[in-house]
């Protein structure tokens, strides 16, 4: 089964952006996961476009945007034309869950959904068909460096249920607290895709960083 690691820029120095996010890349990274806080939906706030902007000038690996802001449509069409491959929301931080996730679609990206730990699988359910991907927050959001909440397991198992269930080929990606100790549940839960922030870019070694949560995954123990 899929293991892809998005590595989360969220725990890079910026200052080096361009070694780190190359030797995450020789080290197998499939994505990099971009987090954009606002400061009132999460209490922290980040970057925006102009990172974005520099990821894309630094590596062709495709760009999935984790918009922890309030109203996140007020940035699909920038950062659709930024080249953002993925877009993933959260549910509380909108009205129109559906619209917002139709209008990502129309822009040309994949439509994800975040559920926060204490947001119930069942939002999920109601529009299953715009999604494209699944993004269950194994902390809550704000903060890398938090440890894995262990019910995110679970709640995993019941995404792939329902996903397989309704016949969807979303991926199911996980976001908090990923390190070589734990990602091995989530994939055996029925994750493919691991973001790993402290894990990846906390390291002295980016490459072998990746390539250890790969193998968490696939090698036997
Ligand atoms: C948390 C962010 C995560 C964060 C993960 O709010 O959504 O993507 O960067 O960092 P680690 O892997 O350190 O938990
Ligand atoms: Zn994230």
């Amino acid at each position: 089964m899929t293991v892809r690691i998005a590595p989360s820029v969220l725990s890079t120095n910026l200052a080096t952006l361009r070694p780190q996010v190359e030797a995450a890349v020789a080290g197998g990274a499939d994505w990099m996961h971009v987090d954009v806080m606002d400061g009132r939906f999460v209490p922290n706030l980040t970057f925006g476009a102009p990172v974005i902007r520099a990821l894309r000038e630094v590596t062709d690996r495709p760009l999935d945007v984790h918009l922890m802001v309030e109203a996140p449509e007020r940035f699909i069409a920038e950062y659709a034309a930024l080249g953002a491959r993925v877009f993933t929301i959260h549910p509380e931080a909108t009205v129109h869950l559906q619209r917002q996730l139709a209008a990502i679609r129309d822009a040309g990206m994949l439509a994800g959904v975040a559920l926060n730990p204490s947001t119930p699988v069942q939002w999920l359910e109601e529009v299953v068909a715009d999604v494209d991907l699944v993004l269950v927050m194994s902390v809550n959001p704000g903060f890398g460096g938090q440890g894995y909440v262990p019910a995110s397991t679970d709640k995993i198992r019941r995404v792939r249920a329902l996903l397989d269930r309704l016949g969807s080929s979303a991926v199911l990606e996980v976001d908090g607290g990923i390190t070589p100790a734990t990602i091995r549940a989530a994939w055996q839960a029925g994750a493919d895709t691991f973001v790993a922030g402290t894990a990846v870019f906390g390291t002295p070694d980016p490459a072998a960083a990746v390539r250890a949560l790969k193998a968490a995954c696939t090698t036997e123990v």
